[in-house]
Order: structure tokens, then C-alpha cells, then sequence
């Protein structure tokens, strides 16, 4: 088979010391679950399928050059990682993808190398991407590039769960779960060991979502202890011991992301009622009138964020995150505090290209649409925090940029932590003081000089101030 290729595409095979990022995705969204078969079809020398092994999956490889033995037949989910970008024959790369996805039965794993690796790799340009010096060949795509091609070659529904990994579902139900994991993770349910403690992990629950669970949404402990009590004896249970105001405010919360979800459902393509995960089923009876009305409900959440006024308006309205002449930016802890239109434009925006494992703030525009993830990996700990990376999809052409500064000398930072954050986040206070110390000291007079590391440092030194941690303090000579 080698020798028809172009190629030297097993020298693509790298030996890997640790699980892949795109199994490790995978892994961390449940999509590996026990009760689940796993192909790694292209599993080069075979390192992801020993890991995956010894996490007790039921994972078998198979690979032209390395593995051609493994007898392919169907599995729930099938990992199709970093083959695409090697395959230089653009009508076989298409048949490689659908013959996955034929292989699989609930969900095909897709990733590639992306363009933002670009100075990485060298080589004369060849077909549609570069022929290196080994005569590998790489096709590095753009990452909405990935999950629109995979869309079109598949007819599948496809969800980016990171920058350079789809998911394509041949299933609705699993991919309702999956977007409605990332979107409403369920309330946690407190450990029962008897009666008791199991009627105290209800009243916390009904406290957190808002409305009483189904049985078939409670773990198995907890149900076994609750089975006996009659409905009623429940209600009654919950009733007088619950806080009646948490309940309400989680009714509300609970509404609002069931909207969110439904606009998302929709953004992604929708599917029957039966296919809802049965936890947002019981959301959709007990706090709207029909499945209809949540749903009108939702696609007019959709429609609005078309709406520069509505956007704009609910920019101003946010109760986290600081608004400029361009944008919204958001810290990860405060997103969920965001109006519910907003929070669609940063959900629409991940499925399309993909939110980064490493994000520290996010930046929604007001004109146009588009969302940016922003690395300040040490926003806790500095209190003017370096950027490290960006990751930005337009959400109106689905172009995506990535910049790393990681080799750059004078890079951009940030002042005024707490207007990132929601008001009631612990370290709101200590934050603030440092902004009123340092406006106080006229660290601010001169904006435009302030937005790099250099120019910071010169303001620091021109007003004779240094930083102690989060304290300002008179600079000291030497
Ligand atoms: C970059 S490696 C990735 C290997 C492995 N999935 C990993 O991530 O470690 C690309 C792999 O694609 C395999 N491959 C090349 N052409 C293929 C084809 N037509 N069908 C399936 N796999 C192929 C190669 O043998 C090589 O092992």
C-alpha cells in the first residue's frame, strides 16, 4: 500500500509518552465512557490505545502501516486523530473520513493539525498543503475549515470541542447529551448512605435546579433509599425543608439556561423532544407551558443576538466583565453572570470553532460577532497579568486567528482585574484596592502608555512606585 502513496506517511507516526490531547478531550467529555466501544482507526504506533487500555476503554487500533491486522468493524466512537493533515490525495482523504464515519455508530473524533502550527512545519508546497524534508506531507487546517469539511463530507451534525477537535455524531441523543453537558451541568447530588442524608441530597438538589428531580435523574444510591417514599411524602419533605427563595432564583436560573440551551440546540440543529437529555425533558415541563413555547422562546433568544442594539444593550446591562469602545471581555469565572444572550454568542462561538483548553478571559465584539479566549495563565497570582495567547473565531465568516506571545518582549497586560469579574467573587475587594491605590498614585493619567509591559513599567517608575504583589508601594532606590 506504501508504495502508491506519495508520501512517507508512517514517519507521521510519532511515539507518544502521554494520552493524546485529542483522546484526553475525549476522555474528559465523557465520550469514552466503559459502556462504549472505541476504534483509533490510524492509531500510528499504537501509544493512544495502550493508554486508553489501561483507563479500562474498550479500544482497539488499527493502522495501515502499524497495525493492519486489527479486523475493522463498527464502534460506538471512532478516534480519526491527526490523519486527515497526512494524507496528500484530497479524493482519498474524504474516503479515509467517511469510511470512519461509516465505522462509527455513535460518534466519530476528528482532529487535525491546525494552520496556527504553521511555523512549525517546512516544506515545498504539494496538492493542497507542504512536502517536508522526510517527505511527510501536512495539511494544516483552519479550525471552522475542520469542522465544516467534516459537516460536508459526513452530512453529520459537528460540535468543535476544542481548537483542531470535532465531534461528528451519528447519533442525536448522544449529541444532546454532550451539548447539554457543556451547557447545563447537572446539579450535584450530595453522597446518601441512609434515608436521611438521601432526603438531605434532594432538598439541596431541588434548592440548586429549582424543581424536584425524576427518580431516573438521581444516582442510584439515592434512589434505592427514596424508592419506598410516596411522591407526595416527597413533596411534602422537600417543601418543609427547602428555602423557598433559593428554590425560586434557581427556577429562574434553571429557565434561562434551558433557553440557552434550546438557541444552542438550534444554532447546532435541533432535534425531536425523546432525543433531549431526559434531565432538560423535565426542565422543559417544569418551567415552561410546552415544548413549543421554550422552544419560539429560544429561537427568538437566537434571533436577537442579530440584534446590534440588543447586544449592545445587554453589554451595558452585564453584571460582569468591562466593557470598551469594542468589545465585552469576561473573565472564565464570571461567564455564567452574563446576560443569557450573551452567553449564547460565547456557546455559538465555541461550537463553531472550539473554545481553548487554556483561556483566561473572554472578549465578545459588539460590532460584528466575534469572540476571542484570551491566556493570562497568571491572573490569580499577577497583579498585572501578561497575555500569553489568543484564539479568535468571527463568528459572520468563521475565519479563526491564533497569536502566541509567548517570544514577545513587551507584551499587552491588564489593569483593573475586578471589572473582569462578577461583583460577589472573593477577590473583587483586594483587586479594587490595588486600581483606586494606583489611580490615586496617577498610574492612570496616561492610558495610552499603559497597555504593555514597558510602557507600565515606565508609568511605575516615572510616578516613583513598584508593586508588592497586590500593593503598591513607594519605590525604593538601587
Ligand atoms: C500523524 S500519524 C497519527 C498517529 C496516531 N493517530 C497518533 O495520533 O499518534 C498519522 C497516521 O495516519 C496513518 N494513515 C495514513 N494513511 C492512512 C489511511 N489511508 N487510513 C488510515 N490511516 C492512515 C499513518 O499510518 C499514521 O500512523
Amino acid at each position: 500500500m506504501t508504495q502508491t502513496w506519495n508520501s512517507d506517511r508512517r514517519r507521521t507516526a510519532i511515539g507518544r509518552t502521554a494520552l493524546s490531547v485529542p483522546a484526553r478531550q475525549a476522555l474528559a467529555d465523557g465520550q469514552l465512557a466503559p459502556d462504549r466501544t472505541v476504534l483509533d482507526y490510524g492509531c500510528g504506533r499504537g501509544d493512544d490505545v495502550r493508554a486508553l487500555q489501561r483507563l479500562d476503554c474498550r479500544v482497539v487500533g488499527w493502522d495501515p502501516y502499524y497495525r493492519s491486522g486489527t479486523k475493522l468493524e463498527p464502534s460506538s466512537v471512532v478516534l480519526l486523530t491527526y490523519v486527515l493533515n497526512v494524507i496528500e490525495d484530497q479524493a482519498e482523504r474524504r474516503q479515509i473520513l467517511l469510511r470512519a464515519w461509516e465505522l462509527a455508530t455513535t460518534v466519530l473524533i476528528v482532529s487535525a493539525r491546525l494552520t496556527w502550527e504553521k511555523s512549525k512545519v517546512r516544506g515545498e508546497s504539494f496538492n493542497d498543503g507542504l512536502l517536508t524534508s522526510r517527505q511527510t506531507f501536512q495539511h494544516l487546517f483552519g479550525a471552522s475549515e475542520l469542522r465544516s469539511y467534516v459537516e460536508q463530507v459526513t452530512g453529520g451534525r459537528v460540535v468543535s470541542a476544542a481548537p483542531g477537535i470535532v465531534y461528528a455524531f451519528k447519533d442525536d441523543k448522544a449529541r444532546l447529551s454532550y451539548l447539554a453537558r457543556r451547557i447545563v451541568p447537572d446539579a450535584e447530588w450530595l453522597a446518601s448512605e441512609d434515608t436521611a442524608s438521601a432526603i438531605a441530597s434532594l432538598v439541596v438538589y431541588v434548592e440548586l435546579r429549582g424543581r424536584p428531580p425524576k427518580i431516573e435523574e438521581m444516582p442510584r444510591a439515592t434512589a434505592e433509599l427514596l424508592a419506598h417514599l410516596k411522591p407526595n411524602e416527597l413533596r411534602r419533605l422537600v417543601r418543609d425543608s427547602a428555602d423557598a427563595q433559593k428554590i425560586a432564583d434557581s427556577a429562574k436560573r434553571s429557565t434561562l439556561n434551558t433557553l440557552l440551551y434550546l438557541a444552542v440546540e438550534l444554532f447546532n440543529g435541533r432535534g425531536p423532544f425523546s432525543s433531549l437529555p431526559v434531565s432538560v425533558q423535565v426542565d422543559v415541563r417544569a418551567f415552561f407551558t410546552s415544548y413549543k413555547e421554550a422552544c419560539q422562546r429560544a429561537d427568538r433568544l437566537l434571533l436577537k443576538l442579530r440584534d446590534d442594539g440588543y447586544v449592545r444593550g445587554a453589554m451595558n446591562a452585564s453584571r460582569a466583565g468591562k466593557l470598551t469602545p469594542t468589545a465585552l471581555y469576561v473573565h472564565r469565572r464570571a461567564v455564567d453572570s452574563m446576560p443569557t444572550v450573551l452567553r449564547l454568542y460565547e456557546h455559538c462561538a465555541s461550537i463553531a470553532a472550539g473554545r481553548p483548553a487554556a483561556w483566561t478571559v473572554a472578549k465578545l465584539k459588539h460590532q460584528g460577532r466575534a469572540v476571542s479566549w484570551l491566556n493570562y495563565p497568571s491572573f490569580d497570582t499577577e497583579p498585572h497579568p501578561r497575555i500569553e495567547s489568543s484564539y479568535m473565531v468571527d463568528l459572520q465568516t468563521l475565519e479563526t486567528s491564533h497569536t502566541s506571545y509567548a517570544n514577545s518582549t513587551n507584551r499587552p497586560l491588564l489593569h483593573r482585574k475586578h471589572e473582569f469579574l462578577a461583583p460577589e467573587d472573593p477577590d473583587v475587594e483586594r483587586y479594587r484596592r490595588l486600581t483606586a491605590s494606583e489611580a490615586k498614585a496617577g498610574l492612570y493619567e496616561h492610558p495610552h502608555l499603559i497597555g504593555t509591559e514597558n510602557g507600565w513599567e515606565a508609568e511605575l517608575i516615572r510616578c516613583g512606585r513598584q508593586l508588592r504583589g497586590h500593593r503598591l508601594i513607594r519605590r525604593t532606590m538601587g
